[in-house]
């Protein structure tokens, strides 16, 4: 399996959002439907190995974690507001303090934080932190279920990163540019399947 973990540092947790200002109105929401598209789809199928959580640090009810299955998803198309439109109708479901529950088809939501999420996935993979700094991603090997984490127009909090670095996760650069996040996704999903 393949984890993405993107953080929306601003990105909205109540669904009070239009959908044609996803960009501005949503807290750069964008970003993070972006990361979803690239995430699964190729040119005519869906990776079902892989399995995307969007962070929702903003707005009034945050934190809330929106996760995306390959394997069962269902209704995603490749247009941004098709799929922030699921992220919405996740944000009207009455969510539980603990657990999570079905929005549609492949789409889930809970009150996970940042830190949940990283401990919970922790046990099922080893997590491996995009970031500039990093060593070169063709100098590495990957983990047999990488646990992939990065920021969305910003970088981790301080807070984030250091929880995330007492995991002591790899830490790969993808290039010598620094990326937008979905680019990021696309980049790692092409080194993994050429190191296949
Ligand atoms: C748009 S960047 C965030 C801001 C960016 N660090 C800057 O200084 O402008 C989004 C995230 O993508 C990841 N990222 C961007 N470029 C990368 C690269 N070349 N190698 C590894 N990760 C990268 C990092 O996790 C970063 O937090």
């Amino acid at each position: 399996m393949r984890y993405f973990v993107v953080t929306g540092h601003r990105a909205y947790s109540t669904p009070d959002f239009r959908l044609d200002d996803i960009c501005g109105g949503a807290g750069r929401m964008d970003i993070l439907v972006r990361c979803v598209t690239s995430a699964f789809f190729l040119s005519h199928d869906i990776r079902k190995d892989t399995e995307v959580y969007l962070i929702l640090e903003g707005g009034g009810d945050a934190p809330k974690t929106v996760r995306f299955s390959g394997k069962e998803i269902r209704y995603l198309n490749p247009d941004e507001r098709s799929t922030a439109s699921l992220i919405r109708n996740a944000l009207l479901k009455k969510v539980p303090q603990e657990g999570e529950i079905r929005s549609s088809p492949g789409v889930y939501i809970s009150r996970m934080s940042f830190e949940d999420v990283i401990s919970l996935l922790s046990e099922k993979g080893e997590p491996v932190y995009l970031k500039e700094d990093g060593i070169d991603v063709r100098d590495f090997t990957f983990p047999e279920n990488p646990i992939f984490v990065l920021g969305d127009d910003k970088d981790l909090t301080e807070e984030e990163e250091s929880f995330l670095l007492e995991r002591s996760p790899a830490k790969i650069c993808l290039g010598p540019r620094s990326l937008h996040a979905n680019q990021c996704v696309v980049v790692v999903h092409n080194e993994m399947d050429r190191a296949e």
